[in-house]
């Protein structure tokens, strides 16, 4: 099997390369990735090593660049990590996430068409449903609730959902789709809240909270993420959308102190701040279709994975030293202003 992942330098992607090449050795994996501030090529040092793993450095909205690489490497499978997927850089230039994340889709959706490609999967995410109520634990995310988006990344994600549906019905392509709550683990860009908060308190400074931090979020371990895409990309019927979560919801100040207890530092470096534009409540996913279809369930709690991942960054402090570094310095004092305490 040949596989395009693309996307395959950020979070988890890279996990995926690592999870594809680590359980089928005979695969094929070229991962096509443009290396925006959110990609970096050293997060595939190890893949490179592996005669079965090529990098293209490719923009997937660069049509004719798309188009001359499906031709020429005839893939059997494209998973498309893509995207620009930080809802607070989305809601200060939504015109970047439109482009990347639909009109890029499109891209994929067109050459896989072209060329042959026997199953297209778009990796989405459980914030096309929207946001669930505090007070309504009963209620879950399905895969047959209404699209109902909040932020111009999640409303680009769903567009993108909506065209590979529409791509299945229209030209009978063979598409799966996944939507999956919120990630942790290895190689997660800092901004994001998890490596955020460990990075920050590893050197003091003070941690970010929005709001009051009661908003509520479903934490899944990376790993099985891509447990899940590996099998609905080998078992699961052309048409199909899958929800993928952790039935791990937890408050932000709830993790927030976790990980500050773990790191052993104190609550007094967290600071309450301005809240999000259009903050999401809370995301709880039903993720019983995928466990009843393919027998998909997570492997890791959450007390193991999050324990998994701060010794992660204890022990890789060059990766995102060097990132914390560069552009990143810009954008957090861009967004955070004067907490630089
Ligand atoms: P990320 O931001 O860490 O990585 C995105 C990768 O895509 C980077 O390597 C970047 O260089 C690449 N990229 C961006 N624009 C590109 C372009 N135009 N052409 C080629 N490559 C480009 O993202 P992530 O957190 O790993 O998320 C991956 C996917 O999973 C996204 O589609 C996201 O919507 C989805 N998702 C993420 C989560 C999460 O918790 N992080 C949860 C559910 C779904
Ligand atoms: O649910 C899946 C989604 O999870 C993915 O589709 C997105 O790509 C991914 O980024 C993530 O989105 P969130 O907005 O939930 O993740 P983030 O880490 O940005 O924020 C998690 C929660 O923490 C959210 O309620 C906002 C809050 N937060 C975030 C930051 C960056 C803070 O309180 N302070 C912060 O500084």
């Amino acid at each position: 099997m040949k596989i395009c992942v693309t996307g395959g330098a950020g979070f988890i992607g890279s996990n995926f390369v690592y999870y594809v090449l680590n359980h089928h050795a005979d695969d094929e994996v070229v991962c096509l990735d443009a290396l925006t501030y959110a990609g970096n090529l050293s997060t595939l040092q190890e893949a490179l090593k592996n005669p079965k793993f090529r990098f293209v450095k490719g923009d997937i909205t660069d049509r004719k660049g798309v188009f001359d690489l499906f031709e020429k490497e005839k893939f059997d499978i494209v998973v498309n990590f893509a995207a620009e997927s930080h809802v607070d850089r989305s809601i200060e230039n939504p015109a970047l996430f439109l482009n990347t994340n639909v009109m890029g889709v499109q891209n994929l959706l067109d050459a896989s068409r072209a060329y042959g490609v026997k199953r297209y999967h778009q990796v989405s995410t459980d914030e096309v449903y929207g946001d669930l109520p505090l007070d309504r634990p009963d209620l879950l995310f399905e895969e047959t609730n209404p699209i109902r988006t909040s932020s111009p990344y999640s409303a680009s994600k769903a567009a993108a959902d909506l065209l590979t549906l529409a791509y299945h019905r229209t030209y009978g392509m063979n598409v799966t789709l996944s939507r999956c709550s919120n990630n942790y683990g290895p190689y997660h860009f800092p901004e994001k809240l998890i490596p955020l908060v460990i990075t920050r308190a590893l050197a003091n400074k003070s941690v970010p909270v929005y709001g009051e931090g009661l908003n509520v979020r479903d934490w899944l371990f990376v790993e099985d993420h891509c447990s899940a895409i590996d099998l609905i990309i080998r078992q699961a019927k052309s048409g199909e959308v899958y929800n993928i979560g952790g039935n791990n919801e937890r408050t932000n100040i709830e993790i927030v102190k976790t990980v500050l207890k773990l790191l052993g530092k104190p609550e007094s470096l967290i600071e309450h701040v301005t809240d999000r534009k259009g903050h999401d409540l809370r995301y709880a996913i039903n993720a019983s279709k995928i466990k009843r279809d393919l027998g998909w369930v997570p492997n890791t709690t959450f007390e193991q994975g999050i324990k998994a991942t701060v010794d992660w960054y204890l022990t890789h402090e060059n990766w995102w030293q060097e990132i914390i570094s560069g552009e990143y310095v810009n954008y957090f004092n861009k967004m955070y202003g004067a907490l630089n305490k």
